[in-house]
């Protein structure tokens, strides 16, 4: 019955719950309990998984958007290009700057930004450019790079699901090694996921990363002594960093499991009216998602089967009621648009056994319109 969720966490902590209980009894009798040893063994460990010199622990991936901007300089009133698709994360942070987001469209079929179409809306005001590597597949960083360098704009990755991901072609560079900066979301459903909130910044840059240190603790330089302004108080504390320690180690065998998942899906969902992601190397499959331009007869078929769907996500952001009656919300982005009305997410996670797997493709490829 593994596919009546889209993800079980109970079963997820479960098989590894001794070495869970280990480390939150170690941090318990500790005495110490936000930004100490599990913490710094934790960041350490993460810069070398992501291929990158540091890494900062913070509270969450939104803050770890906006800490990860800030450092990059971006400013009230600058404009800062990202997508529209990808759950309004990136526009949360922008906004909380008092910065501008600027809506670039996806490409028509991998979910990911058009780096042509990015290229279109920068602008003297462009501070950065987020790119969003969505549902564990990467964006197209060698043409954003390039693009990020010919007009000197820095460029932050957003990893929050693409824990461990990579490019065909570049498989020992891992997401958030690419961009001068990148934020990662250890929510419990990613695909290292904290027993509660967390995130992380990581940087090759010494500069970026003091920066990164200051603005992460009210803006200290020093205990009591503030040099930034848009500090915030954003520790991640030692009960997850511990948890994310002991997860880390399973990191990779947990992907290749999501990797056999979405092989297996693309490889026997053949309905003619479903069409399943594009299979690409390094997709590390945080989720699956199919599209249909029948996405909600679909839906309902999924649910009088009790298999369990989602729609990740079913507003763009400049469609949210936030917005409503300005500018922004009168934008149109063809791809992203289309998207929206087909996309619907399927059960795709470690625990989903061979039975749950084999249920969702029948029903799927049994579908009758
Ligand atoms: C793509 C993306 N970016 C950022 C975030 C924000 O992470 P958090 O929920 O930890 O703030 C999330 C997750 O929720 C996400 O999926």
């Amino acid at each position: 019955m593994t596919y009546r969720k889209i993800n079980d966490l109970l079963l997820h902590n479960q098989v590894i719950a001794s070495e869970l209980e280990e480390a939150l009894k170690r941090v318990l009798h500790s005495g110490w309990f936000a930004l100490g040893p599990e913490v710094e063994g934790f960041e350490q460990n993460f810069a070398s998984y992501c291929g990158t010199q540091y890494c900062k622990g913070v509270a969450n991936g939104t803050d770890a958007l906006e800490i990860g901007l800030r450092a990059l300089g971006v400013e009230p009133g600058s404009e800062v290009i990202t997508v529209a698709n990808a759950g309004m994360y990136s526009s949360t942070a922008i906004l909380a700057i008092g910065a501008k987001p600027v809506y670039a469209d996806i490409e028509p079929d991998s979910f990911v930004m058009d780096a042509a179409h990015a290229e279109s809306l920068i602008g003297p005001d462009t501070a950065a450019l987020v790119v969003t590597h969505l549902f564990g597949r990467m964006a197209d960083m060698p043409a954003f790079c390039a693009l990020a360098e010919k007009h000197g704009i820095p460029l932050l990755e957003d990893c929050a699901q693409a824990h461990g991901a990579s490019l065909a072609g570049h498989e020992s560079k891992k997401a958030g090694s690419w961009g001068d900066v990148a934020a990662f979301s250890f929510y419990p459903t990613k695909n290292l996921g904290a027993i509660g909130d967390g995130g992380a910044i990581v940087t090759s840059s010494s500069e970026i990363h003091e920066r990164i240190v200051r603005l992460r603790q009210y803006g200290w330089e020093s205990k009591y002594r503030v040099v930034d302004r848009g500090g915030c108080n954003s520790r991640l504390d030692e009960l997850q960093a511990a948890v994310l320690n002991v997860k880390l180690q399973h990191l990779d065998s947990w992907t290749q499991q999501r990797q056999q998942i979405g092989q297996t899906y693309s490889e026997t969902i053949n309905h003619v009216h479903v069409k399943t992601p594009e299979a690409v190397a390094g997709h590390v499959y945080h989720l699956y998602v199919l599209k249909s331009e029948h996405r909600d007869a679909l839906q309902a078929h999924l649910k009088a089967h009790e298999i369990a769907t989602d729609i990740h996500y079913p507003l763009l952001d400049y469609q949210q009621p936030v917005f409503a009656g300005e500018a922004i919300s009168k934008q149109q982005l063809t791809n992203s648009e289309a998207n929206v009305a087909q996309i619907l997410t399927v059960p795709c996670y470690p625990e989903l056994d061979d039975a749950g797997l084999q249920t969702v493709v029948a029903a799927i490829n049994s579908w009758e319109l």
